[in-house]
């Protein structure tokens, strides 16, 4: 199970505004259900876990089984939405080195061009046997027109096109059904394609094939993940008590001034989850003048760098904390007959341990210098309380930022950097 602790916030925020909070968030979870906010048309990441498309889950396993027994990489290009998602499962459930299956990597997402030629010049380089890398690319754009994603895609497709015989098998495309530059490229060469359905936003679409199909390619279960989800989505549906309390006391202590939303992990494996969040939250609450400015902070590493500003800082911050409670592996700490370090007291103790000491630690010092801590606890880290969690943080964000009578599911904000580069670098009609 996915579990809150508010008992760190709550101490900031008096009962009044919990309680006035929590009425807000609980009409606004009823406008979600009866689809009468602001964007009602972008409420597909609800109807996808509503009505279950099993027959594209085997789709898309069988498509990622075949990728997988070929490939030795696969690289998936994306920007935003288009690769947050997938990279935070990856990055949570793959082991750190090493790994069975293609190495996944990415591009697209930004336009660096010494990444871009360091990539191609990877992907040129034989394997130590003196054979060709065999190289997959998932290309993944809700618009089809996204120019970082375009312009890498552009470079490995015709690298692909002229280093393998049958080009097409090693291209599978993630688009909307209809319209973009992509669809054109599709129907002129036959790529394989799946569908981003209309009703679904980049930042929420993870559990579409624009998450699914890198997920499955990287050896997770993805059934386990969407069923995940699928039940968190059902369970908070009946009870959604935890889910509106998490929602009112991010509202309440943003009202109360509140500027910044720290997500902060001890497990460098959620980094990437933390990031995904950091997206969902930012894109759908950053507008108008509103929202808490969500920052990614990685423990115990950025308690040695920003940790101070934590600390002592401007006092305008929360702080969101992801826990995992059980373990996948660790390591115990032997005894030293000199204990020539003093580390002799820790030993007998694992690693999981001393680690939720530094959480608990951190918290209570974090507290005592007046933030609001918040805690998401996952029970363990597997595909089905991955796939809570991202259910539960979709939710949250649209009923928190439908409390700020404020749509969740647009971004118009993206579109001025885009208009002042195409500007600049001489697009036609800019
Ligand atoms: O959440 C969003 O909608 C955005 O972050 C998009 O995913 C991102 O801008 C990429 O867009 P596209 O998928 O159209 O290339």
């Amino acid at each position: 199970m996915i579990r809150f602790d508010f008992e760190h916030a709550h101490s900031f925020v008096s009962d009044d505004a919990l309680s006035s909070a929590k009425k807000r968030a609980e009409e606004s979870f009823k406008q979600v259900q009866t689809q009468t906010g602001p964007g009602p048309e972008w409420l597909g990441w609800r109807s996808i876990l509503a009505q279950p498309n099993d027959a594209l889950l085997s789709e898309i396993d069988g498509l990622a089984t075949a990728i997988r027994q070929e490939a030795d990489v696969f690289i998936v290009c994306g920007i935003g939405g288009s690769y947050l998602g997938a990279k935070a499962v990856i990055d949570a459930l793959c082991p750190f080195f090493g790994g069975k299956g293609p190495e996944i990597l990415y591009a697209g997402h930004h336009m660096s061009g010494r990444y871009l030629s360091e990539l191609m010049e990877y992907l040129k380089t034989p394997k130590a046997d003196g054979t060709t890398k065999k190289v997959f690319v998932n290309v993944i754009s809700k618009s089809g027109t996204t120019t970082e994603t375009a312009l890498a895609f552009r470079v490995i497709r015709s690298w692909i096109h002229e280093t393998f015989e049958q080009p097409e098998k090693h291209i599978i495309c993630t688009t909307s059904a209809t319209g973009g530059a992509l669809n054109k490229i599709i129907d002129a060469n036959g790529y394989k394609k799946f569908v981003l359905p209309d009703d679904v936003g980049g930042r929420f679409s993870v559990l579409t094939p624009v998450g699914l199909l890198p997920i499955a390619v990287a050896g997770i279960d993805i059934r386990a993940l969407f069923y995940g989800a699928v039940s968190a989505f059902n369970e908070t549906e009946q009870s959604p008590d935890a889910l509106l309390t998490y929602a009112a006391t991010r509202l309440a202590l943003y009202e109360q001034g509140k500027m910044m939303d720290m997500i902060a992990s001890f497990e460098p494996e959620l980094s990437g989850m933390g990031g995904w969040m950091q997206q969902l939250y930012g894109e759908s609450e950053g507008k108008n003048g509103k929202g808490m400015f969500p920052v990614l902070l990685g423990y115990s590493t950025d308690l040695h760098s920003v940790g101070q500003m934590v600390q002592e800082g401007q006092r305008n911050m929360i702080e969101t904390f992801l826990v995992v409670d059980k373990p996948g592996k660790t390591v115990t700490v032997a005894a030293e007959e000199d204990d020539a370090d003093g580390l002799n007291y820790l030993s007998g103790k694992d690693f999981h341990y001393i680690n939720g000491k530094a959480y608990l630690g951190t918290r209570e010092a974090h507290v005592e210098g007046g933030v609001p801590c918040l805690s998401i606890h996952f029970e363990k880290l597997d595909e089905e309380h991955i796939g809570r969690f991202i259910y539960l943080c979709e939710i949250a964000i649209a009923v928190y930022v439908y409390c700020l009578n404020e749509n969740p599911f647009d971004q118009p904000g993206v579109e001025a950097y885009k208009k002042a580069m195409f500007r600049l670098l001489g697009k036609p009609g800019f």
